[in-house]
């Protein structure tokens, strides 16, 4: 990685024909910056993540940082950090991360996320909650009032032995205002054939996901509801990020905005 060349300028100063990606690229930027030589790293999944993997892989290579290990939240990332040449290591090796950066679903006013519509849910949660300090780095159309607002999934990871009872047990927690759904796997090409086969989505941890679609948000404790899903036998995990973020970097027309926690 040593280079005497320049990284690239960063998107800076937002424009009105920037579109969603740009935005997220610009967030991801921003909370790169605060990344150090010598740190080990959480490194998140998704279309956002994506870009801060992009920009430590091209500082890396210009030589402005150094010595820099990752951990991946999903094999996807892992192969994308594997192809920037950043070095990898495992949650074993080093239990405590200096810096995670990730994406996220859904962020509401006191940094609790919806995570996981990639499916990467579990590996995310264990990173980002071993990690001294979580940025959250999301475009504008993230921000929610109350999660599960979006009327978009709240996934939760589960086993794929007796997936069938799971989904009643976490149906029986909710009234008419939710809906759970197995998740299921694209169709190819968009097209539905009636003769398809069934096929579930399946996790980096070979489980399944089943998805929560509320009407109007969660109108409810969100450690207790977390707590009531936790003690499903069945249910491994769910993607609601509660208290684990430290920091959120938001991406808008308007510029970037920065909250600490
Ligand atoms: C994957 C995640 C992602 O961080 C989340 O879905 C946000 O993705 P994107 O940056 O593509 O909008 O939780 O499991």
């Amino acid at each position: 990685f040593q280079s005497s060349a320049a990284a690239p300028a960063a998107l800076t100063s937002p424009t009105a024909s920037m579109s969603q990606d740009d935005l997220k690229q610009m967030a991801a930027y921003k909370a790169v910056e605060l990344v150090e030589s010598n740190m080990v790293l959480g490194l998140g999944t998704g279309s956002t993540a994506y870009h801060a993997l992009e920009r430590i892989g091209e500082l890396l290579r210009c030589g402005k940082l150094t010595n820099i290990i990752g951990i991946p939240t999903s094999k996807k990332t892992e192969a994308h950090a594997l192809s920037l040449g950043i070095p990898l290591t495992s949650l074993a090796l080093n239990p405590i991360i200096d810096l995670s950066i990730d994406g996220a679903d859904e962020v509401d006013p006191h940094l609790n996320l919806v995570k996981g519509r990639g499916g990467s849910l579990l590996r995310e949660k264990m990173i980002e909650g071993a990690s001294k300090k979580f940025v959250v780095i999301v475009d504008d159309s993230k921000l929610v009032d109350r999660i599960g607002a979006s009327k978009l999934a709240v996934p939760i990871e589960v086993i794929p032995f007796g997936w069938e009872y799971t989904l009643n047990r976490v149906k029986s927690l909710f009234d008419d205002s939710c809906t759970a759904k197995l998740r299921t796997k694209p169709p190819k090409n968009g097209i539905v054939e009636e003769t398809a086969e069934f096929l579930p989505f399946e996790t980096d941890n070979s489980n399944f996901i089943v998805d929560l679609y509320f009407e109007e948000g969660i109108y409810r404790d969100l450690n207790h509801l977390s707590d009531e899903l936790l003690r499903i036998t069945g249910v491994v995990e769910h993607g609601m990020f509660l208290g684990l973020a430290t920091s959120l970097v938001v991406a808008g027309k308007n510029g970037i905005t920065v909250k600490h926690k």
